[in-house]
């Protein structure tokens, strides 16, 4: 029997665990061997959507983009893992609703436990206004109302982080 196909959706703020989170689950699902493939923003963004800003309507086309290459995989049987801020709850719930197999996961830490993290240094230049229309800072983040999945990034392990997901996607009949 071909392997159930679904989007994973990871969402959230920069440095909440996104990409950590998405990255452990890449590997229990690859070792596995199941057919898996990534959409990150960071990655995405040199290529699929290059040359796209962080202005509403550039962030929106970004998501609509890869929320269409996630959906020509996941009905093809793909484990498709997306990780990229998006923002916007409507464009989240438009995906949800265009490609159907569709689990949100809600990558939450709070704006000032990203914010002392500041992995790439992005909110300090934000602050310091060398960034512009940066998330949590001078740019919206409408946090998921009902997230199929909630990782507490701040209270809980990378490791329960990433069994919260498999385990829904056990539940839900996409694993065995
Ligand atoms: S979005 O909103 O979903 O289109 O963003 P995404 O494609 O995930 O890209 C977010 C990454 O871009 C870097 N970056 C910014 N993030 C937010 N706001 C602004 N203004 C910005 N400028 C650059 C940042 O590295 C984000 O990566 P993550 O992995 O989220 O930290
Ligand atoms: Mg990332």
């Amino acid at each position: 029997m071909q392997q159930r196909g679904v989007t994973v959706w990871f969402t959230g703020l920069s440095g909440a665990g996104k990409t950590t989170i998405r990255m452990a689950v890449e590997k229990e699902l690859r070792d596995r061997g199941l057919a898996v493939e990534v959409l990150d923003g960071d990655i995405v963004r040199q290529h699929l959507t290059k040359g796209l800003g962080f202005s509403k309507e550039d962030r929106d086309e970004n998501i609509r983009r890869i929320g269409f290459v996630a959906h020509l995989l996941s009905r093809n049987g793909v484990i498709v893992l997306v990780s990229a801020i998006s923002p916007y709850r409507d464009v989240r719930n438009e995906m949800r609703d265009r490609i159907g197999d569709f689990v949100e996961v809600y990558v939450n830490a709070p704006l000032s436990v990203c914010e002392e993290r500041d992995v790439k240094g992005l909110y300090k230049k934000a602050r310091a206004g060398e960034i512009k229309q940066f998330t949590g800072i001078d740019d919206p983040y409408e946090a998921p109302l009902n997230p199929e999945v909630e990782c507490r990034t701040d209270q809980e392990t990378l490791e329960e982080s990433a069994a919260k997901v498999l385990n829904f996607l056990k539940q839900q009949g996409y694993l065995t």
